[in-house]
């Protein structure tokens, strides 16, 4: 009897800063068994371990601009080396640049693999910076939270009673994410054109609720993979 080949799902998450990426890709990972590869983790990452790549994130980080190519594409390529990626994985703030989406498509070529699906998420610029501005993490668990919409317990708990320490990333200024949004429309947005005409693109309203969004995505993955 003749082996069945499952080519493992390639989904990029395209959007600007504040859109959800990180928030759907993490429910994604759950309900569709893909793996979240987030460059803005792994950039964080070098920086906090003050690599020779992270030092060199750093400032450019913290003004809004895109990393170069470079850096970018040799700590992917790391990353995508990793064997849990071979049961798929969800792009998230990655590609964001033509030179990003062409190396992508050659790393991809190298094993047989091509992009699966393609979802930009389409929002509105205003309310993004309101979402990035006021959001923050627990120290501890990573748990969300939002200086407008949600909440730590009374007394400042995290909800998962880790404690009273929260952190900020330090480009979440309403400053900062002005320069991010630029640079997405810039460099980045040309990229819905690059994959609608090969085929790969699919648009999601991200200006509704998680949930929403969530099922949106869901539909779209089930669609591609079915
Ligand atoms: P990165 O970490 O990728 O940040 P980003 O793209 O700016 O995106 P964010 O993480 O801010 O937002 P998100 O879309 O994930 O939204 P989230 O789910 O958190 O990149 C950071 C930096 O690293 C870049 O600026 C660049 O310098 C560098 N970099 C990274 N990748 C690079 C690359 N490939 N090339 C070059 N440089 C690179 O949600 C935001 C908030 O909104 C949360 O509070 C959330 O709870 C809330 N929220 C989410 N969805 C909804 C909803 N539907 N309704 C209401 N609230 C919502």
């Amino acid at each position: 009897m003749s082996e069945v080949t499952v080519t493992p799902a390639v989904l990029i998450l395209l959007g600007p800063p504040g859109a959800g990426k990180g928030t759907q890709a993490r429910m994604l990972e759950q309900s569709a068994g893909l793996v979240q590869l987030s460059t803005g983790d792994l950039l964080r990452a070098a920086v906090a371990a003050g690599t020779e790549a992270g030092q060199q994130a750093k400032a450019v980080m913290e003004a809004g601009g895109l990393v170069s190519d470079g850096i970018v594409l040799a700590i992917l390529k790391d990353r995508m080396a990793a064997p849990d990626t071979a049961q798929g994985v969800i792009l998230d703030g990655f590609p964001r640049t033509a030179p990003q989406a062409k190396a992508l498509d050659a790393l991809l070529a190298a094993s047989g693999q091509r992009v699966t699906a393609v979802i930009s998420m389409e929002v509105e610029d205003a309310p993004m910076i309101a979402r990035v501005a006021g959001r923050f993490t627990c120290a501890t668990c990573g748990e969300g939270y939002h200086d407008e919409y949600t909440h730590p317990r009374l007394g400042g708990f995290c909800y998962n009673w880790c404690g009273t320490a929260f952190n900020r990333r330090a480009d979440d200024t309403a400053e900062t994410a002005g320069a991010r949004l630029a640079a997405y429309h810039a460099q980045t947005a040309p990229l819905i054109a690059y994959y609608e005409g090969r085929g790969v693109l699919h648009r999601v309203d991200a200006m509704q609720g998680i949930d929403m969004v969530a099922g949106a995505m869901s539909d779209i993955v089930n669609r591609v993979s079915g």
